[in-house]
């Protein structure tokens, strides 16, 4: 079946975004409703013994405090002890392992009565001063990953001629959506309610349910639209059991908008990651052997693996002698876990970056060099991949950014008034995953149409993908089109991540589609009616047609199948069983460095993905943009600093915690390949999110060292890195 181009359309929220009149979780009212604020603990290590609440009882509106007594232990997640994501939240213990970590929950009549009540809250603690937050201070290399490795890394590097030795440096960051973490929870009838900004109102609902000892027909958990989520949202958060068990120990409403300052304590967040990094060439300057080392900053629970990072490397050069190796550096600090490219992002900063001072070694033009590399195999298992477009994506880049009128030595391309100009190129990789689905559709006589799937839009355009596949096949009406989607009520939730949302879910919205198509057929039989869908059923006296249609990715059966109906991850790829599956992208970037003061701007990135067939054109370019935006705020602005007297986080709101901003973005020119992949799924569409932002800061790394002569290996890079 041949995929034809989407055309360009709106996205489907786009008015009610800027109207504000999209819900979000914390907009929901409901009467009677109890405000919550958790009370962060000011040590780093230790126990709490005890936490007197009189003087928060005293304060008015003030209705209930619970502290670690009121809670039932914590229930440890199904998959801990595995490499994963972040252990799901326990509830409010009294063992601190971080500070930050929540020791009570004030409830009140009024947000700041709550806030007040939170404040006069002084529990007693015997700290255990011998912590360590910082990774270069206490830690070590623990519990390396299996290694990974293809050919010999070591015999091929002492065949290598030119070697190149670097390590790299990606610094802990905090994702900072504008939706702030809330979570809002109401016990009515035996069902608990949850309303919460998720990526994963599965992971909500299979969270509280274990923890508050429920059913699953005990628990629903909505997240219709997501304020940014970024990864923050997408593993279990820390208050979402808590607020639900005070919910039930009230019979109230209860509402809990986390603080900015409380977000960096409580969610995960960017660990701090070091990437050393060896790559061999022969004597014709070909790239034949890699040895890549990675650790990361870890909790002393956590399960966000460092195994990830050694991934993209290998499939964006067909290296055939390539030996990775990860592992964790454990302090005291909460879980880290995913944040936009959560793997990829730093360890193409630091792959990318080594290919340019290579191809600088060899006096080799960086776009000539990546070109004589790449290939359509997956080394390490031996098998092709499905579709691999870099070089396309870095032929077309360099055409549209004018890349011929480089001049290739550093600190050769200057301004009239000194500033030194810098042209950089990198490419990026992501992994390409598909999760089951399970999707209803229902066309109805009034006019209305209903797609009810496991997908969450946090802000990327899911709905606007969906929407595109309906109303290409069927003659519906678009304005009275329902996407229940996020909602376990609706249909059952897996987690939106790792950018695997799109191609999971248009797949089922195509075959639903043919499926009323074909009901349709044969409920007409052989009669002609005139007009749409709606039109036709109602001349049948039918006032709905419904389909469930379920979608099975390459590799999985029933098992998966299960694991996904019972709230579980259940993810293919991109090692499918015939073939690996991989996004593409390949970033230019310039870069100017203004004379005597070394501030670093950014007018101009040009990009262009490999994402497969592109499913909305409005909301990819907006993506690209996205990833493209946080790329240069990575490389230039961002790093969460910790206090290393009381371990918690320094710079903890959007003051000190600095972001690009307008000022600091130019002109972000987007293009795909608009290529769809053969087999991955029916539509062709490999996932597009992460890798927008994957490479683009090695690019600006690569820019900078064209324009000043200097190679900056650590981000973020900041003004003393250039005077
Ligand atoms: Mo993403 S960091 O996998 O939500």
């Amino acid at each position: 079946m041949s995929i034809a181009p989407f055309p360009d359309r709106a996205r489907v929220d786009a008015r009610e975004k800027v109207r504000g009149a999209a819900l979000y979780a914390a907009d929901f009212a409901f009467p009677d409703l109890l405000h919550a604020m958790m009370v962060p603990a000011t040590i780093a290590k230790g126990r709490v013994d005890a936490v007197p609440v009189e003087a928060a009882l005293q304060v008015p509106g003030v209705v209930r405090v619970l502290t670690a007594t009121d809670f039932p232990p914590p229930v440890p997640s199904p998959t801990a002890g595995a490499e994963g994501p972040p252990p799901p939240p326990p509830m409010i213990t009294a063992e601190i392992a971080y500070r930050g970590q929540p020791v009570a929950l004030v409830l009140a009549e009024t947000l700041e009565a709550a806030i007040e009540g939170g404040e006069a809250i002084r529990p007693r603690y015997t700290p255990d001063d011998a912590f360590a937050p910082l990774i270069d201070s206490a830690g070590h290399r623990a519990e390396p990953v299996e290694p990974v490795t293809t050919g010999d890394a070591d015999a091929a590097m002492a065949r290598a001629t030119t070697r190149l030795r670097a390590e790299y440096v990606s610094p802990a960051q905090h994702h900072n959506p504008i939706e702030m973490l809330s979570t809002t929870a109401f016990w009515r009838d035996g069902v608990l309610t949850v309303h919460e900004g998720t990526q994963s109102t599965s992971g909500a609902k299979g969270a509280v349910l274990r923890n508050l000892r429920l059913e699953p027909d005990q628990v629903v958990a909505k997240s219709p639209q997501i304020g940014g989520g970024f990864g923050q949202k997408g593993t279990p958060q820390r208050q979402t059991a808590i607020v639900a068990h005070a919910a039930m120990l009230t019979g109230r409403p209860v509402k809990l908008v986390l603080p900015r300052g409380q977000i960096f304590h409580n969610a995960s967040f960017r660990p701090r990651s070091r990437h050393r990094v060896e790559i061999g060439a022969d004597a014709s300057g070909q790239m034949i052997a890699v040895r890549y080392d990675a650790d990361h900053q870890q909790s002393r629970t956590g399960q966000f693996s460092p195994a990830e990072y050694l991934e993209a490397a290998p499939q964006m050069y067909g290296l055939t002698d390539f030996h990775g190796t990860a592992a964790n550096i454990r302090i005291d600090t909460q879980s880290p876990g995913y944040m936009r490219a959560p793997h990829p992002h730093p360890s193409c900063f630091a792959f990318e970056s080594a290919v340019d001072e290579l191809a600088a070694m060899l006096e080799q033009d960086p776009v000539a060099y990546r070109l004589r590399h790449g290939t359509n195999h997956d080394p390490i298992h031996d098998r092709p991949q499905s579709s691999n477009h870099l070089h396309q994506c870095l032929r077309e880049g360099a055409r549209r950014f004018g890349w011929d009128r480089r001049s290739a030595a550093p600190g050769s391309m200057r301004l009239a008034d000194g500033t030194q100009v810098g042209w950089g190129v990198a490419a990026g990789a992501y992994p390409v995953h598909i999760h089951p689905n399970i999707a209803t559709l229902t066309v109805r006589a009034d006019g209305t149409t209903r797609f009810a799937a496991a997908a969450h839009e946090m802000g990327q355009g899911i709905r606007s993908t969906i929407e595109q596949v309906l109303v290409r096949e069927l003659d519906i009406d678009p304005a009275r089109l329902e996407l229940a989607i996020g909602d376990t009520s609706a249909a059952a939730q897996h987690t939106t991540a790792g950018s695997w949302g799109t191609a999971s879910v248009v797949p089922a919205a195509l075959e639903a589609a043919g499926r009323i198509k074909a009901a349709m057929a044969e409920l007409l039989a052989t009669r002609q009616v005139a007009g749409d869908l709606h039109r036709q059923l109602a001349a049948v006296r039918r006032p709905s047609l419904s389909v469930e249609v379920t979608h099975i990715p390459h590799g999985q059966g029933a098992e998966e199948l299960a694991t996904f109906r019972q709230g579980g991850m259940a993810l293919a790829g991109p090692f499918f069983p015939a073939f690996t599956t991989f996004s593409y992208i390949a970033h230019f970037v310039e870069v100017r460095v203004e004379p005597r003061t070394c501030r670093v701007r950014v007018p101009r990135v040009v990009s262009v993905a490999d994402c497969g067939r592109v499913m909305s054109p409005r909301t990819a370019a907006s993506q690209v943009r996205g990833g493209v935006t946080w790329a240069i705020s990575a490389a230039l602005r961002e790093e969460t600093e910790v206090d290393p007297r009381y371990g918690g986080w320094l710079n903890n709101d959007l003051a000190d915690y600095v972001v690009a901003v307008n000022a600091d973005i130019g002109e972000i020119d987007v293009s795909f390949i608009d290529e769809p992949d053969p087999v991955v799924n029916s539509l062709g569409a490999k996932g597009l999110g992460e890798v927008a932002m994957v490479g683009c800061a090695a690019a600006v790394a690569n820019a900078i060292h064209h324009a000043t002569g200097t190679r900056l290996r650590e981000m973020p890079f900041r003004i003393e890195d250039l005077l």
